[in-house]
């Protein structure tokens, strides 16, 4: 009812979806007054929200007789794409920036056969290409300017309604390319005028400070930081993701590196839960909005984790030490003990 398949369409999966709503006691105490959810995406099949996105628009790829898919990617579609392309045996081409792409995610494209294409340029001159060149060459596009990954992606939304029972107060998640808030926004709209949510929520959408067009409100033409997945200066999805700002009363707002290096550790350490650097934008967001007494009271806050941090090791090494290698003995190990629990 709330998807554009038929009983014929050849659905193309892995399971993905149905991803836990964690509570985080832990980090709460670092948001004093809010009642914190965890929406964990990085469970899905591979790492990322793009499985929900991925198999509706690879589903409709195959009903419609595609003979090969291609995307654009800062990695996690790329990964989506290669793995749902592989599951419905299509050809997939994916085009990244080079060097721009963290290694899990590489790796995972590579690992399904797919076709990399490494250009000499940003995501945004990236995606400029395929939109151009996949009319041309008769390929499927499966970036989120295909409207069925976003028809897939609202399923997020329904989620966090089903396991809360209503719609939180606010929805925290990092933007990029714009589809995401754009389609968790369309399913809490979808979920209200079906009457299985009476309220909705505000969309706070987090970009990185050196990456952050819809923050300035133009675009930005060399983006950069350490979070390579919303590393974008011209998200597609501008106009609808400004209007879910608009419409619920949110907005957007910026964090720095350093911010959301701290936060991508403080989850770790805190909570167990381990993401890549872009998805810890909404923690890093809320903390510095505690730090300036900008957090009201009381609210109900559920932040999207959208990647799973083994996609991105190298980002972990930014502020973890590589252990030392000691000699093979008890005492060796006790020394170790020793200076932690010390410290306790
Ligand atoms: N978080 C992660 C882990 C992502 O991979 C992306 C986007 C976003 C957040 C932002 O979502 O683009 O819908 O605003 N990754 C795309 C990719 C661009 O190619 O994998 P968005």
């Amino acid at each position: 009812m709330y998807l554009p398949v038929t009983p014929t369409t050849p659905l193309v999966t892995l399971l993905e979806g149905a991803t836990p709503l964690l509570r985080a006691p832990r980090l709460a105490r670092h948001l004093p007054g809010i009642d914190l959810y965890l929406k964990y995406e990085g469970q899905n099949p591979t790492g990322s929200f793009k499985d929900r996105g991925m198999t509706m628009a690879m589903s409709k790829a195959l009903e419609e007789g595609s003979r090969a898919v291609v995307c654009a990617s800062t990695g996690n579609t790329a990964a989506a794409a290669a793995a749902y392309a592989s599951r419905a045996g299509v050809p997939c081409f994916v085009v990244v920036p080079a060097g721009g792409v963290a290694v899990g995610k590489l790796v995972q494209a590579m690992a399904h056969g797919a076709r990399v294409v490494p250009v000499e340029g940003s995501f945004d001159e990236a995606l400029r290409i395929v939109r151009d060149a996949a009319p041309r060459l008769r390929l499927t596009l499966v970036n989120s300017v295909n409207p069925f990954r976003i028809e897939g992606q609202k399923t997020g939304a329904f989620e966090v309604c089903d396991a809360l029972g209503r719609a939180p107060d606010v929805l925290a998640i990092p933007v990029g390319n714009a589809g995401n808030i754009t389609a968790y926004w369309r399913g809490f709209v979808q979920y209200r005028t079906a009457g299985r949510i009476s309220t909705l929520p505000k969309m706070w959408g987090f970009q990185a400070a050196g990456a952050a067009p819809l923050v300035l409100g133009h675009p930005v033409e060399r983006p950069e930081t350490v979070a390579s997945a919303i590393r974008i200066g011209r998200p597609a999805s501008w106009d609808s993701a400004i209007a879910a700002a608009r419409e619920s009363g949110g907005g957007f707002e910026a964090v720095t590196d350093e911010e959301l290096l701290a936060a991508r550790r403080l989850l770790a350490v805190e909570e167990g839960v381990f993401v890549e650097p872009s998805s810890a934008a909404p923690i890093a967001g809320l903390l510095k909005r505690t730090r300036e007494g900008r957090l009201p009271e009381g609210p109900s806050i559920v932040c999207v984790l959208t990647g799973h941090g083994l996609k991105d090791p190298e980002s972990v090494l930014r502020t973890e030490r590589r252990p030392e290698g000691v000699p093979a003995t008890p005492e060796a190990l006790e020394r170790a003990v020793d200076e932690v629990l010390a410290v306790r």
